[in-house]
């Protein structure tokens, strides 16, 4: 199978990523539409009912754009200030909900964009340890090796990836329990993600739908329900 191939199929790009970056100087995220996450009945979800360590996905902020959701059994390390790739601080502020464990990140590598996709998940969070990080509880992209903490904002152990993994911004209702998506600190490789996987996009989520925003409601999803999830 020639590279190219290979990366579209693990859902890669072919050339380098160019940032976009959208935070403004100091700017702790990037405020966007706000969405709730549902499960497949439409229902709220409720973080208490996110399983310790299971690797969750949705989309935001935009429809076809995924992102892991994440119920950390280990301690999460925040406050702590990342930097883009272009050298721009942000305070990744940690998580929430019980015990302030349940965080989300974009599930698109800040290396060349390998993605989950109905096709399989060259990129996931492992409870075990995976040869290429050589430690549990990491997000390893596969494509190229590159390994996220998501206990310290997804910042990267392990290149070739520069810059960590988009933080997505979350809001915990304690009444309800119930979790909605506001906003994204960090890279912004939103607009190169979309141009580079137009084609493929388009035919997965609709010739318009792909570019809307995550708006009202996103569902969530088991990663291991979503695609198969491979090991390296
Ligand atoms: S796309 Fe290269 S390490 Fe993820």
């Amino acid at each position: 199978m020639h590279r190219r191939d290979f990366l579209r199929l693990c859902g890669g790009a072919v050339a380098g990523a160019a940032a976009g970056p959208l935070l403004a100087d100091g700017a702790p995220f990037v405020a966007r539409t706000h969405a709730r996450l549902v499960d497949g009945e439409g229902r709220p979800l409720r973080a208490e009912a996110l399983a310790v360590d299971e690797t969750y996905l949705f989309h935001y902020p935009f429809r076809s754009t995924p992102c892991f959701l994440l119920r950390l059994g280990r301690p999460v390390r925040a406050p702590v200030t990342l930097r883009t790739a272009d050298g721009r601080a942000y305070r990744w502020p940690g998580g929430v909900g019980p015990g302030g464990a349940v965080v989300a990140f974009s599930a698109i590598c800040t290396h060349l964009m390998t993605h989950p996709t109905r096709q399989g998940s060259f990129i996931a969070f492992h409870r075990r340890p995976t040869e290429v990080a050589g430690r549990p509880y990491v997000i390893t992209c596969c494509a190229h090796g590159s390994v996220f903490d998501p206990h310290e904002g997804a910042r990267v152990l392990t290149g070739p990836a520069t810059q960590p993994l988009t933080a997505v911004v979350l809001e915990h209702d304690p009444a309800s329990d119930t979790l909605t998506a506001v906003g994204t600190a960090g890279a912004d490789l939103y607009r190169e993600f979309l141009r580079t996987f137009r084609r493929e996009l388009r035919a997965a989520f609709g010739r318009r739908e792909y570019r809307a925003p995550a708006a009202g409601e996103t569902r969530v999803w088991r990663l291991a329900d979503y695609a198969r999830v491979f090991r390296c």
